[in-house]
């Protein structure tokens, strides 16, 4: 297979929760093995919604411990932060100046995002949101983003943004797709399976939860059915279960579900043990890593010039066919 040069990230406003790692991190892992890969923390993007700077270098740190901890390999991918690698920010700035802003404003995440909230004190970080990412993505030419269904929009612009660019500029970027794990790529909210599973709310579960916690947020999720008999809340359990759980639990409390003999609390208590005994060794792992902050830094430092040696390149091109000095 022809190596490709993929980019995805993680906002650092909180850790991670499981449907992050599902759709998301857990395709890094696999993809890192095979292509040219570049996975950072979005700092920046953290910036777009409220946070305290003190929670946010922490969180940041801790983002970069929840990638190493989980499996991902600073010598085989790179790793950095957003922030440190001040191209992300200044690319975004000439895509902002290409950008129409009919297409910004109807991106379902910037709706969702600001509701019913008066626009005009809405900050412009959080419509400008999908530029930035079309930005992190195009510096390094990435063909491939691994990235939940909830991203697919922004990715949507992010090719209209790179065919602008090429044909106002000539030829610079491919336009890159993404890539989504299809049974995986939207992972519900427990207590309103309507929804995403999110950052906010402390609906998710997180990777690094306590086995107590897991077990309390699933007790606490809901199984009602529509007038249709069918279950978002039920459908996103059984998907949890066959993420997590053995063949043996999947038939036992498939066939039960058929047979309408299931015990909700039974198949909970089972997901909830599941999932603590495969995160466990994560757990242990970004506990030691935090134990020497040093490490992380050294890694994210070391990541952080890699990916600007690229960046660097990359602006160099668009500088100079954009007209800039
Ligand atoms: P973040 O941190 O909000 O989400 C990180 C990744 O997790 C996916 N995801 C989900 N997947 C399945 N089920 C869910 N309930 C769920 N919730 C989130 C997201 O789709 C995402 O892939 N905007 C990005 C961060 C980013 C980025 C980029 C990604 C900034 N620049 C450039 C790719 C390329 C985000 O949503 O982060």
């Amino acid at each position: 297979m022809k190596k490709q040069t993929l980019v995805s990230g993680l906002r650092a406003s909180s850790e991670p929760h499981i449907g992050n790692y599902l759709g998301a991190i857990r395709q890094f892992l696999k993809y890192q093995e095979l292509h040219d890969c570049n996975f950072f923390i979005a700092d920046l993007h953290t910036l777009t919604t409220p946070f305290e700077p003190k929670e946010l270098r922490k969180n940041a740190l801790e983002v970069a411990a929840d990638y190493i901890a989980l499996g991902l390999d600073p010598k085989k991918s790179t790793l950095y932060l957003q922030s440190q690698v001040a191209e992300h920010a200044e690319l975004a700035w000439i895509f902002n100046c290409i950008t129409p802003l009919g297409e910004l404003y109807r991106m379902t995440q910037f709706k969702d995002k600001t509701g019913s909230a008066n626009k005009e004190s809405v900050n412009a970080g959080l419509l400008n949101y999908p530029v930035l990412m079309a930005a992190d993505i195009l510096l390094y030419k990435a063909e491939i983003v691994p990235v939940g269904e909830d991203q697919v929009q922004h990715l949507e612009l992010a090719r209209v943004i790179a065919k602008k660019f090429n044909n106002q500029f000539g030829k610079t970027f491919p336009e890159p797709k993404a890539l989504l794990e299809s049974e995986t790529a939207r992972i519900m909210s427990l207590n309103d399976p309507e929804k995403k599973m999110s950052k906010t709310g402390g609906q998710g579960i997180l990777i690094n939860d306590s086995p107590a916690e897991i077990q309390r947020k699933l007790r606490k999720a809901v199984t009602a059915t529509d007038a249709t008999g069918k279950s978002k809340g039920v459908d996103n359990l059984f998907r949890l279960l066959r993420e997590f759980g053995n063949k043996e639990q999947i038939q036992f409390f498939e066939n039960a579900y058929q047979e309408n003999t299931i015990k909700f609390s039974e198949l909970k208590d089972i997901l909830s043990e599941d999932i603590a005994h495969y995160f466990a060794p994560f757990r242990e792992k970004r506990k030691e890593l935090l134990n020497s902050p040093e490490y992380i830094a050294e890694a994210l430092a070391d990541g952080a010039e890699k990916a600007r040696e690229r960046a660097r390149a990359t602006m160099q091109e668009v500088k100079k066919k954009v007209g800039l000095l």
